[in-house]
This record gives C-alpha cells, structure tokens and sequence, in this order.
C-alpha cells in the first residue's frame, strides 16, 4: 500500500509522515530530500542550476540512497544534514523546476515506493508519482505557522527572511503543489501532530477493511 502526502513547506509533512510510518510499520520515503541531495552535489561540484540537461545526467549518474537509519547518500556522502541548510532551502526549487530532472527523479521514486508498504511524502506524490496510491492526504496550514515552524527548524534565520524565503518556494513550487482530487485535505494550523497522524491511520484502517 502506498500513502501519499504532499503539501508546502511547513505544512507538517515530515513529522507526520515519519510518525504515520512508524505507527503503521511502513517504509517512510522523503522525496524532498532527494532534491535537496541533487542540489547538494551540483552546488558541490560548481554546475550550472540552469542547465537541465546537466542537472538530469548528474541525477541520472549520482542515484540518491537511504540507509536502514533513513540517512540520506549521494556520491558517497552522508548529506542528511547538509541538506537542511539554509543555502539548500533557497536553492532547491531552481533545481526541483527542470522538468527533465524530475523524470528521473519520479521513476526512481516509483522504484523506491514499489515493494510493500509505505508513506511517500513531496508535492506530487498523489498527482504524478503515484497516482493510484490507496490514500491520499494533503496537508495544508497558515502560511504564518508555516514560517514559525520553519523558524523552530532552523534557528539562525531571522522571521523576515524565513517569511520571504517561504512566500518564494510556495509560488514557485506552486505549480506542483496541487492536491490530487481525490486527496484528504487536512488543515493543520490548530492540529497537534498525534491528531493528524491519528486522522491518516484511520483513512488507512478503512481502506485495509474494504
Ligand atoms: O519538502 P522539502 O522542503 O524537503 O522539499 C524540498 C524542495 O523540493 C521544495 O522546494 C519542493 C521540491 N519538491 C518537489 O518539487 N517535488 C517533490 N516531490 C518533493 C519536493
């Protein structure tokens, strides 16, 4: 079974989709850290962030792994928490948009989600990577608990900037950032994290009862 979350930044995603696939014992699969490890590497290796082709034979060649502890690898590196820079935050989406990087990045996420269980969480999760997950969730909240969520993750940054840096991946990530129609939206602005897994576990109870 899979089950999909997409929404923006600081809509909850992580912290659920992690807990729901503890609770469920399923794999959990981060597709925002592959992105972020892509750009990671190119930034590393001084390459174009326009280029598309560049970018798609740099993910095509350096394939973006997951130990057994969800650390994250490319090229040989542990990059789990390089990637959760502020430098990473800003750059990602330049990379995320090219279209040709993000064939190759889908059919490895098909890969990865294909055998068993699991929660696969990005933005386009239940639109494009797997459109025939058995349940789908997007998660959504105010952009002001967006950006304090994000501000408790990443301490060094001033709230005018974060703000800034949130309003700029929401529009451009917005056009992935579609809920598919047949998703569950939940808001989480006044949820606490035990209520919106609780809510996910139940849709995924009912579908493993039909
Ligand atoms: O969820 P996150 O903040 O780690 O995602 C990092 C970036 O990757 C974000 O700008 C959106 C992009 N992304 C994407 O385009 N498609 C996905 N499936 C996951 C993330």
């Amino acid at each position: 079974m899979i089950v999909a979350i997409d929404g923006p930044a600081g809509a909850g995603k992580s912290t659920v989709a992690r807990a729901l696939a503890e609770r469920l014992g399923f794999r959990y699969l981060d597709t925002g850290a592959m992105y972020r490890a892509v750009t990671w590497l190119a930034m590393q290796r001084g390459l174009d962030l326009g280029n598309a082709k560049v970018l798609a034979d740099l993910a095509r060649t350096e394939p973006v792994t997951f130990d057994e502890d969800d650390r994250v690898w490319i090229a040989g590196t542990d990059v789990t928490s390089l990637i959760r820079r502020e430098n990473i935050d800003r750059m990602v989406p330049v990379v995320a948009r090219h279209e040709p990087v993000r064939e190759i990045m889908r059919e490895r996420q098909r890969q990865l989600g294909r055998d068993g269980n699991v929660v696969i969480e990005g933005r386009d999760i239940g639109t494009v990577v797997a459109p025939k997950a058995e349940v789908k969730v997007y998660l959504t909240a105010d952009r002001s608990i967006r950006a304090q969520r994000r501000m408790a993750e990443r301490p060094g940054i001033g709230a005018d900037a974060l703000a800034t840096d949130l309003r700029k991946r929401d529009s451009s990530d917005a056009d992935r950032m579609q809920p598919a129609e047949d998703a569950h939206e939940i808001d989480t602005t006044n949820l606490k994290v035990e209520d919106v897994v609780e809510q996910i576990e139940a849709l995924v109870r009912e579908r493993t009862a039909v």
